[in-house]
């Protein structure tokens, strides 16, 4: 028995067509018009999107093993839930590994958490923390077990590395054709900053933007685009915040140099002048890069609207406020950095982006969905609504309307930056594979995802 969306309107980064969708098993098996309904249940989706699964390809589930105080507040199982419930049916979660640790065993590790618990289906971008010959030697490794990407970080001290052993390892992971992503911050810049504000007294999450101003992440992304110019290699820049930052890109890309570039709803949709609110409020926006102001806001935009942004993703990271956030209320450089936001995003971007008129609903599905695909070796397996590739499908009524709240959210976390912010449009029901795993915002098959094992991108 195969299952029919009748009606809908099937929509690609590319445009939108009324077609009918036949699913059998896991796949998408035929799209058509007016397709036979004998031996199929037929599901009506008339006045509604049918929107390829979505792709967040930057959370950080587990972050420090959700172990301690400086454990993230959801993991693989209450994480993915919330992800799937409003239409993200695949993550790329930063596999991270602690000091001394192979690999390999991070990956073990990785898959241990996330294996019968994730209720979407995942992969992982394998964090390199420190460069020496043994995790050189584990790289080629990674990419012949399906992980073909790669984080690096230019900030935070447990772990950034040298330029040096990013030029290696930019080097090395090209050999195998894997991608590479990098967490751009002058780190050093960071620490002089904080030392300088902590020595003055100045305390409050006011300072945490502060100590890590534009300049601080425009330096780090102009010399990351030099090193990758020297190597001739493309690059990956993770969490884009600024104008200043999209300026470096655009002057690379007039080099010919090969730049992908993400940035997050967070940056779009909220600015620095939440630092400010009453009651250490300020920490629950915590997080690295920080908001910026309403002038970055509109230059993301604008690299949105013009394709100069290839990507949104969320950098998924919650903290709660009460008992992580506070453990900085004497100091902001001790708050956990990291929001949540896997579960808000499609509404975010649908709200903010396609209603607002400064993007169609095709960017948006290349956005959130396709492009992702592209540039991580998932197309067209996912990312796509096609015959052949797997039936990952997002059922987007655009007339229904909600308010995002702290209360009813599925993340397991106290707070929600985007908290009373209205939304329109949701995911009103949710294929993973063929299978019905969410309707009207809750999850109604849990723990079915599955690791996706992925070949080298032929992007890069
Ligand atoms: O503050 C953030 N973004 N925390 C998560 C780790 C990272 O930098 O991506
Ligand atoms: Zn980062
Ligand atoms: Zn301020
Ligand atoms: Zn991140």
């Amino acid at each position: 028995m195969s299952i029919l969306l009748k009606g809908g309107i099937v929509v690609s980064a590319k445009g939108r067509r009324q077609l009918d969708v036949r699913i059998d098993g896991e796949k998408i098996v035929e799209m058509g018009t007016h397709l036979k309904t004998e031996n199929s249940t037929v599901e009506d989706v008339t006045e509604c999107f049918l929107l390829p699964g979505f792709i967040d390809a930057h959370t950080h589930l587990e972050l420090n093993n959700g172990k301690g105080s400086m454990g993230t507040a959801d993991n693989f199982y209450t994480g993915s839930k919330a992800a799937v419930a409003k239409g993200t049916t695949a993550v790329i979660d930063m596999a991270t590994p602690s000091k001394g640790s192979s690999l390999k065993d991070c990956l073990a590790a990785w898959d241990q958490l996330a294996k019968g618990n994730s209720s979407c289906d995942y992969t992982y971008h394998m964090s390199i923390i420190e460069w020496n010959p043994a995790i050189k030697a584990e790289v080629k490794a990674m990419i012949d077990a399906g992980i073909t990407s790669f984080k690096m970080y230019m900030a935070y001290d447990n772990l950034r590395t040298t330029d040096a052993e990013i030029f290696e390892a930019m080097n090395e992971i090209h050999k195998y054709q894997g991608m590479l992503g990098i967490h751009c911050e002058n780190g050093d810049m960071v620490n002089e900053m904080i030392a300088q504000f902590v020595a003055e007294g100045k305390l409050s999450p006011h300072y945490h933007p502060l100590t890590r101003p534009d300049s601080v992440e425009a330096e780090a992304v102009e010399r990351y685009l030099m090193i990758a110019d020297l190597a001739n290699l493309p690059v990956n820049i993770v969490h884009l915040s600024t104008k200043r930052s999209l300026e470096a890109v655009k002057r690379a890309r007039a080099r010919n140099q090969k730049v992908f570039v993400e940035t997050c709803p967070q940056y779009l949709v909220l600015d620095e002048h939440l630092y400010d609110g009453p009651d250490f409020e300020g920490a629950k926006y915590v997080c690295s890069p920080p908001l910026r102001s309403i002038g970055d806001q509109q230059a993301l935009w604008d690299g949105v609207i013009d394709g100069q942004v290839n990507t949104i993703s969320t950098d998924h990271c919650s903290f709660n406020f009460e008992g992580q956030k506070t453990i900085g209320k004497e100091d902001f450089s001790k708050i956990p950095n990291g929001m949540p936001g896997v579960e808000t995003r499609p509404e975010l971007i649908y709200t903010y982006g396609v209603t607002t008129g400064k993007i169609s609903l095709e960017r948006m599905v290349g956005l959130i969905s396709e492009d992702i695909a592209k540039q991580f070796a998932l197309y067209p397996q996912k990312g796509i609504i096609q015959a052949g590739s797997d039936a990952d499908i997002v059922i987007w009524d655009p007339k229904t309307t909600g308010v995002i709240s702290a209360t009813t959210q599925l993340q397991n976390v106290d707070y929600t930056p985007y908290d009373g912010m209205q939304t329109k449009g949701s995911a009103k029901a949710v294929y993973l594979r063929g299978q019905k795993v969410a309707e009207n915002g809750q999850v109604i098959a849990e723990k079915q995802g599955k690791f996706i094992f992925r070949n080298i991108s032929k992007n890069n």
